[in-house]
């Protein structure tokens, strides 16, 4: 038995904050981060909502609610290992991830490599199993504008005892 699910994020970039996609660390050129509550992990919170999706287990913002001081500055990739524990926990083993992130920049693809060690450490699924890939939204929108960027995931989980489901 599988589920598919799929999870969307999007955070406004403004100066003075750190731009962590996928738990790596990048340079803006206008020198931007993301703005949020936790570390604005865009990536990791589209991955983490469709893992939860796929379980039908609800979103993110249910389960560490940006209300509560606890979450603040959180490091979303610890978030989404949790929701892998969680996934895991109910009943099912994720299978493969996809990931598009929509930024005009910074250049994602020289850092793809990295982000798909990070996800499959976090998930615990094999680097095999997670696909990382970036569009720009050729200068049009809030994202081609350099004021926000998204992402977008989808997730495959698999009943983990053929009895169970
Ligand atoms: O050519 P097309 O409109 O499909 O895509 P694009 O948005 O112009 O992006 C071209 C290629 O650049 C993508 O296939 C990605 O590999 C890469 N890219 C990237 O590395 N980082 C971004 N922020 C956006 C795109
Ligand atoms: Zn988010």
């Amino acid at each position: 038995m599988f589920r598919i699910g799929t999870g969307f994020d999007l955070h406004r970039l403004a100066p003075g904050r750190p731009l962590i996609l996928a738990g790596v660390r990048l340079e803006h050129p206008d020198g931007l981060g993301l703005l949020g509550h936790s570390d604005a992990d865009a990536a990791a919170h589209a991955l983490s909502d469709a893992l939860l999706g796929a379980a039908a287990l609800g979103d993110i913002g249910q389960l560490f609610p940006d209300s509560d001081p606890q979450w603040e500055g959180a490091d979303s990739m610890a978030l989404l290992a949790d929701v892998a524990r969680r996934v895991r926990a109910a009943g099912w083993e994720p299978e493969n991830v996809d990931l598009t992130i929509l930024a005009q920049a910074p250049k994602i693809s020289p850092h793809a490599p990295l982000m798909r060690r990070r996800i499959a450490d976090a998930i615990g699924i094999p680097v095999e199993a997670v696909s990382v890939k970036a569009k720009t939204m050729e200068g049009l929108g809030p994202i081609g504008e350099r004021r926000a960027i998204a992402a977008q995931a989808s997730a495959l989980i698999r009943g983990a005892k053929d009895s169970s489901r």
